[in-house]
């Protein structure tokens, strides 16, 4: 059994493979957290120590002892106005106006299987696995609110998930003010605290910070869960590293605003906590209304970040990607935006599917400009209509073309965006989000549709839907290019609870679509990875990772996106050089081998590449289809730190140790430089693996304690694929 109930203590266990989390029912009913970490048995209660604090309060029924107090006690759902004046995961505003919230426990159930949430996304098994799920009911006895707190467990991967809904009992209205689903208290430790920071195309980078006496806090109030910070955390002893040391990580299931924090207190105990982003949300609920706060995925790794990521791409790989797509290797895909940007016609588009085709692609990705007027980014979005002149006919005509060369055929769409230049805007200009009475704030000359009324939903479900409909579409990339902040709904009645209920509105409108074309694959994107989450990942099994197509850029952001996702959620593609974005020139070997390190494709016109590059890109993609399933199924390692090494490199091992792929990019050039070692891992020790280029065996002991010696080339930026196989 994973959730064990002990009668007696009033304890909770919640036991996965390599991990126990524990908490209790105190003297007064509230929940206190006891314990999250290695696998036990036993009580770990003794680690509560109830001591006099002066100026940390105590419940009335404590009488007088004034050694019980939440100020200090370790908890589950640290609510407001309780004593506990750390950062509560729970706001509200009662009824009468006043503010306090004081949860006690009345009950708990325990049920196999894993909990869905109406309307969100959440990590959910097949039936086979020893899934379930513990709900723990609380209430406010004086305002009558209740909270329902779930635990899902996974015990296989060590997976614990945690959500929370409110329930308004009492009488008249409430005001949700902040809701977070997940809280972990640690009663002692030194910690550092790893949040995700980055920009447009610069997105995921790690960022380690001791955790001090202060708190931390990474957010998102831009509607999106944002390149700026990704809803991902870890929090890690000071001395955990890639193979070793205690972690923890919360990463959420949401793709709007978010807030994570993290705060050590005046008795050096560590509080981390994720959920909802507070601004711009007081969420009304009426008397018998529910709200759920979106699930956090947390796992623990007494083995270090390796391990930690492991059980993160383990889980969303199988339990929270879905649909036949989820396990598939994903087609080769030639996508036309670097190629032509919004200057294309129907032929141009053919021409570019015949000869990728002759390499090896297997798709064909029409990009932005296809609808409408859309020449360029100022106009037509909201008006999903075939630009049938542009395309030199209607859709159907161009995707047979396509299909009949052998080649499937991809769109681009922004359900959520609208230029005001648009017919849609000119109808409907109350269905954008502005401020009444403002102008609008615009940014790359858009705004953004109100996803939080159904009938705008509606309305470009059904347009971009028709057009699904009238050829055969097999992916879509959807996109979202600007953060929102302009928020103001024309029907909500309450203005707080507009970011919530856009974000219920873009979940339903993928629903449908994943419902109605279920073998239309959907590649999620918001100008690169600006809402790469596991919220999206329920609906879109991949995201473009980044519009940075830099290999050398892209081995940073890569390494980033790795510590939480798994490398089949990751669109990466081969572009020109110099590059786009920042101009640099790496050979095609070097950005052929960071892309594939995701879903592979290509992003330029095969006509424009010199002939040299055309022999390896046919090659590469020869190589990429035979090693997918070693890319989208082995364990994934990181053997180095981008920019901190003078390589990088990274390593999938299948999971019987039968073979590994071990890619290394050379990122520093000196005169009379070292030998560097590419330090491998997960090999069987005591077998020899044979490297299938070179024919040339290696002890994999030696591989894995002093490692693979990239040879001494001149010239900056070289690649290095091994495919090693158990001999
Ligand atoms: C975003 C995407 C790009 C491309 C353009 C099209 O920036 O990230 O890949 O699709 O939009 O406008």
């Amino acid at each position: 059994m994973s959730v064990v109930f002990h009668e007696e203590s009033r304890t909770f266990s919640i036991n996965t493979q390599n991990s126990t989390y524990q908490f209790k029912v105190g003297r007064y009913g509230h929940l206190l957290h006891l314990y999250y970490g290695r696998s036990m048995q036993e009580s770990a209660d003794f680690l509560i120590v109830p001591v006099d604090r002066g100026f940390s309060g105590n419940p009335y029924e404590a009488g007088v002892d004034k050694t019980y107090s939440l100020d200090s006690f370790p908890q589950e759902l640290p609510t407001n106005g309780t004593g506990d004046y750390r950062s509560p995961a729970v706001i509200i505003e009662n009824a009468d106006g006043t503010e306090a919230v004081d949860f006690r426990y009345t009950g708990y159930s325990i049920e196999d299987g894993k909990y869905s949430l109406s309307g969100l996304p959440a990590v959910y098994t097949e039936g086979s696995e020893n899934a379930q799920t513990l709900r723990i009911y609380m209430e406010d006895p004086f305002t009558h609110v209740k909270a329902e707190l779930l635990y899902g467990v996974l015990p296989e991967i060590d997976i614990i998930t945690r959500a929370l809904i409110i329930r308004n009992g009492g009488e008249g209205k409430i005001y949700l003010e902040k809701v977070q689903g997940a809280v972990l208290d640690f009663v002692t430790g030194d910690y550092d605290l790893i949040t995700f920071h980055g920009r447009h195309t610069m997105e995921r980078v790690p960022d380690r910070t001791p955790v001090g006496h202060t708190n931390q806090s990474v957010c998102s109030r831009r509607g999106m869960s944002s390149h700026q910070y990704n809803p991902f955390v870890i929090l890690a002893d000071r001395s955990a590293n890639e193979d070793a040391g205690d972690c923890w990580s919360m990463a959420f299931v949401y793709s709007g605003g978010f807030k994570a924090e993290c705060e050590k207190d005046q008795y050096d105990q560590t509080r981390l906590q994720m959920g909802l982003m507070d601004e711009k949300f007081r969420y009304p609920l009426q008397s018998g209304q529910e709200f759920i706060c979106p699930e956090v995925i947390m796992t623990y790794s007494a083995e270090g970040f390796a391990r930690l990521s492991h059980n993160m791409h383990d889980c969303i790989r199988r339990h929270v990607c879905r649909g036949k797509f989820r396990d598939a290797v994903r087609p080769v895909l030639i996508n036309s935006w670097e190629a032509s940007y919004f200057n294309f016609t129907g032929e141009l588009l053919f021409e570019l599917a015949m000869q990728a085709k002759e390499s090896g692609v297997e798709m064909l990705v029409m990009d932005d400009g296809w609808f409408s007027d859309r020449d360029d980014d100022r106009h037509a979005l909201g008006d999903w209509f075939v630009n049938e002149h542009k395309l030199d006919g209607t859709l159907k005509h161009l995707v047979d073309r396509v299909n009949d060369i052998g080649l499937k055929f991809g769109i681009w769409i922004e359900p959520e965006g609208v230029n005001e230049s648009s017919e849609l805007y000119k109808e409907h200009p109350d269905w954008a989000l502005v401020i009444p009475g403002r102008k609008p704030n615009r940014s790359r000359y858009q705004l953004i549709l109100d996803f939080s009324r159904k009938e705008v939903v509606d309305c470009i479900y059904e347009r971009i839907s028709n057009v699904l409909r009238s050829a055969n579409i097999e992916y879509v990339k959807w996109d979202f290019n600007r953060s929102i902040f302009d928020v103001y709904s024309a029907t909500a009645r309450e203005q707080g609870s507009v970011m919530y209920d856009y974000v219920l509105g873009l979940y339903d409108f993928l629903e449908r679509m994943n419902r109605d074309f279920p073998n239309v694959m959907i590649e999620g994107c918001s100008g690169g990875g600006g809402r790469f989450d596991a919220g999206m990942l329920y609906y879109t099994p991949q995201i473009w990772c980044s519009d940075n197509t830099d290999a050398i850029d892209r081995l940073s952001i890569q390494y980033g996106t790795s510590f939480a996702y798994p490398i089949s959620a990751v669109g990466s593609h081969v572009s020109v050089v110099p590059n786009e974005q920042n101009g640099r020139v790496t050979d095609i070997s070097v950005r052929s081998a960071v892309a594939m390190a995701g879903s592979f494709g290509y992003e330029f016109s095969f006509t424009k590449i010199p002939q040299s590059d055309r022999d390896t890109i046919n090659a590469d993609i020869e190589t990429y289809k035979r090693l997918a399933p070693l890319m989208m199924n082995g364990l994934y390692y990181r053997l180095s730190v981008p920019l901190k090494d003078a390589f990088t490199a990274w390593e999938m091992v299948a999971r019987d140790g039968s073979e590994a792929l071990v890619t290394a990019v050379t990122t520093e050039i000196h005169g009379n430089m070292p030998i560097r070692y590419v330090r491998m891992k997960g090999l069987e020790t005591g077998r020899m693996y044979r490297d299938e280029a070179s024919g040339r065996e290696y002890p994999a002991d030696v591989l894995m304690q002093i490692g693979w010696p990239i040879p001494a080339v001149l010239g900056e930026y070289h690649a290095y694929r091994l495919h090693l196989v158990r001999v």
